[in-house]
């Protein structure tokens, strides 16, 4: 998209070209009849960009309520914050009673819509591309809402005055590839340093090594690991007035309600066999490494089954949103021929493969086991007991899927 392409989906001939689209089956068999009904209409450009607007809009409906009236270009819509996870952090910036604040590296606005929501705030969205800013406004008015624009570099003496806090979104992708490093964003984590907030918010991603974030973290800054639905989703680095020590975990529920689980200092549960049952904490607090603050969240006993893995086991059925739970049926040392026999022993036709430090790719496992078919499904849960390679045989997970 070009600012020229932007102009004409934004205006009349646009519009309508994606209301009718919007009815429409978008799918990859249907592109030529689309494309031929539109371009009676419009020239090839505008039809192209009309229907991968369209498409983007339905992509976008996992992110944004009101996808259906927003713009985006694909890499964008890639990079942009969800409604869900924007909500939560902007939620922070009210708390904390900042009025006025600052989006850097607003992209489409992900997080602009989700600050300018807040009741008395007002933000100013900066980026460097232009295009993007345009979009942004966009879809902060596809909200309601209303918000300042800044074409800035980041890397250079911002622009603002009298903002105290913000909230800053690097780009962590390159040429359409994922970046690890904090060295590798852009603009660079670094450029943090020459900024004078009271309070920032950065948003890092999930895999972030926690010795890139010393510098920051020493100084006063937490990190909170963020799920939403079971699945990890980011990090975010909170600064000056948001600091806190150490690590949290928040997971935001699919029925948009939300826990998060503090770091306390307690000792990790001690180490034990298997139990009757085997727990999967939450990614959030696996991140966070908060294996004693989940023990005394749940409040029953909890013991971990080595001490690099990030299982748990115990004697009790756990029905708790931070954590999933299997019944422990059998575990043996790892020996293909011994599993094998187990399973068949206990009519297991078909399996499932979990796995935490063992060097086996679940495929490879399932096709070496050679089942039939034809028995009762069960859970194999390849893993380390204290240093030792074993299998786990589980039932099927008890309680609520997220
Ligand atoms: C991860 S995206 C932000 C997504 C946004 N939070 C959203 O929800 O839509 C990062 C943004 O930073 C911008 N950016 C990268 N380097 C920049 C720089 N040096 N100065 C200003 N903006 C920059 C990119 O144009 C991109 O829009």
């Amino acid at each position: 998209m070009n600012e020229d392409t932007f102009a004409f989906l934004l205006g009349p001939a646009g519009s309508d070209a994606l209301a009718r689209l919007a009815a429409e089956d978008l799918s990859n068999a249907h592109t030529l009849a689309l494309l031929n009904v539109l371009r009676r209409e419009l020239p090839p450009e505008q039809a192209g960009a009309a229907l991968t607007l369209a498409r983007l809009r339905e992509h976008a409906a996992a992110k944004f309520s009101r996808a259906g009236t927003m713009f985006f270009t694909p890499e964008a819509l890639e990079q942009a914050s969800g409604e869900v996870i924007a909500a939560w952090r902007a939620r922070r910036f009210a708390e904390a009673g900042f009025a006025r604040v600052a989006d850097l590296g607003c992209g489409i606005g992900g997080d602009t819509l989700a600050l300018a929501a807040l009741p008395g705030v007002w933000v100013a969205g900066l980026d460097r591309d232009p295009l993007r800013l345009r979009l942004a406004r966009a879809n902060v008015r596809a909200y309601g809402y209303d918000a300042g624009w800044l074409a800035a570099n980041l890397t250079d003496p911002l622009p603002l005055h009298g903002i105290p806090a913000a909230f800053f979104d690097p780009a962590r992708r390159d040429k359409g590839r994922r970046v690890f490093s904090v060295r590798d964003y852009q603009p660079l984590l670094d450029a943090i340093r020459a900024w004078t907030f009271d309070a920032l918010a950065v948003k890092l991603s999930p895999g972030v090594a926690l010795d890139e974030l010393a510098p920051y973290t020493g100084a006063g800054a937490g990190v909170e690991f963020i799920s939403v639905a079971g699945e990890l989703k980011e990090a975010v680095l909170w600064m000056g007035a948001f600091g806190f020590a150490g690590r949290c975990a928040t997971r935001l529920n699919a029925d948009g309600s939300a826990a998060t689980l503090a770091p306390a200092g307690l000792p990790a549960p001690p180490l034990s066999e298997p139990r009757a049952y085997l727990y999967e904490p939450d990614p959030a607090v696996i991140r966070a490494g908060l294996f004693g603050e989940l023990a005394a969240e749940i409040g029953a006993g909890v013991y971990r089954l080595d001490e690099t893995i990030a299982y748990l086991t115990g004697d009790t059925a756990l029905d708790s949103g931070w954590l999933r739970t299997w019944p422990v049926e059998a575990w043996l040392p790892f020996h293909l021929k011994r599993l094998r026999a187990a399973l068949v022993e206990r009519g297991v036709g078909r399996v499932t493969v979990k796995k935490r430090g063992s060097p086996i790719a679940p495929e490879t496992l399932q096709a070496q086991l050679r089942l039939d078919g034809a028995g009762r499904p069960a859970v194999v849960v390849l893993t380390r007991v204290a240093g030792q390679h074993c299998a786990l045989i589980c039932g099927e997970p008890l309680g609520r899927e997220r």
